[in-house]
């Protein structure tokens, strides 16, 4: 993806899209290597680097310095950023003003959760050349208006609510919709009823693309396990085995080696550390 305008391509050529979350420099060098469409700088943040229990406490500064952090190490990616809870229900001005921030850092869009109440600023935010992407269901900025993390969508009312909802981020001009945690077929439905592409979470198969967030997939998160997470490696036993292995061979004196040492008359002078970043093509470290 290098452009918003490769999300209804994707979806009229019935491509999936595939989104993941990224919040860090080093992390963003790893997806910027792979085949992933495209970056979410989610404010799930809050919870996966500065450890809170909910998005509520991420705030525009905060969004803005994991954007620039994520841009310098993909370079290449299509990259989206959360407007952070309330970032757009105060003032106009202030929620431009939260917007220039984001896009200012590296972001080509913004995502914004919700549409009831914010049709207005949706649709001013898109008409100043900010591309929206929406988020329906289980948006987690709401989670305390929903009792918890729920299911949504679950009841005949709330599913033709849900479409509604839809019909109105796409009438408000997003170019794409982030459906989270709703059964598979109301997602469906919602997809085939658009024409702009969905982006499901714990949405199902039926739609145009998938999202996860990358400590989830990576399985770095043990405590979190719901139904919708597919681990794709168990990072964590991985990093713990080497981490150990790293204390292990401290203790023993099998590290640092010979090898890995200097060495006054080979060492010299020798840099070590590479002076471009290494995405700009050094690769040399001594
Ligand atoms: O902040 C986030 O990570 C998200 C995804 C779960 C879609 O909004």
């Amino acid at each position: 993806m290098k452009s918003v305008l490769d999300f209804p391509k994707a979806k009229s050529k019935n491509e999936m899209i595939s989104m993941v979350t990224c919040y860090d420099y080093t992390s963003a060098r790893l997806v910027e290597s792979t085949a992933i469409d495209c970056i979410l700088v989610g404010d799930s943040v809050a919870m996966t680097m500065h450890g809170h229990d909910s998005t509520l406490p991420a705030t525009v500064e905060m969004m803005a310095a994991h954007t620039a952090a994520v841009r310098k190490g993909a370079p290449s990616k299509f990259i989206v950023t959360d407007l952070p809870f309330l970032a757009h229900r105060g003032s106009l001005d202030r929620t431009l003003e939260a917007a220039r921030l984001i896009m200012a850092s590296g972001a080509q869009a913004l995502k914004i959760e919700g549409i009831d109440g914010s049709e207005d600023v949706f649709k001013h935010i898109v008409q100043s050349g900010v591309p929206v992407l929406g988020h329906l269901g289980l948006t987690p900025q709401s989670v305390h208006q929903f009792g918890g993390f729920k299911v949504q969508a679950t009841s005949p009312e709330a599913q033709e609510m849900l479409l509604q909802q839809a019909l109105k981020v796409e009438a408000a001009g997003a170019f794409a919709l982030v459906l989270e945690c709703v059964p598979t077929s109301i997602a469906k439905i919602v997809t085939e009823r658009l024409s702009i592409p969905t982006i499901g979470i714990g949405a199902g198969a039926g739609c145009s693309g998938q999202v996860l967030v990358f400590q989830d997939l990576l399985g770095l998160n043990r405590e979190f396990k719901p139904k919708f997470v597919r681990t794709f490696v168990d990072g964590f036993s991985m990093f713990q085995t080497a981490l150990n292995q790293f204390d292990q061979e401290v203790k023993s004196g099998t590290f640092p080696a010979a090898h890995e040492s200097f060495n006054p008359k080979v060492d010299a002078g020798a840099h070590v550390k590479p002076i471009s970043k290494p995405h700009e093509g050094s690769e040399a470290t001594q």
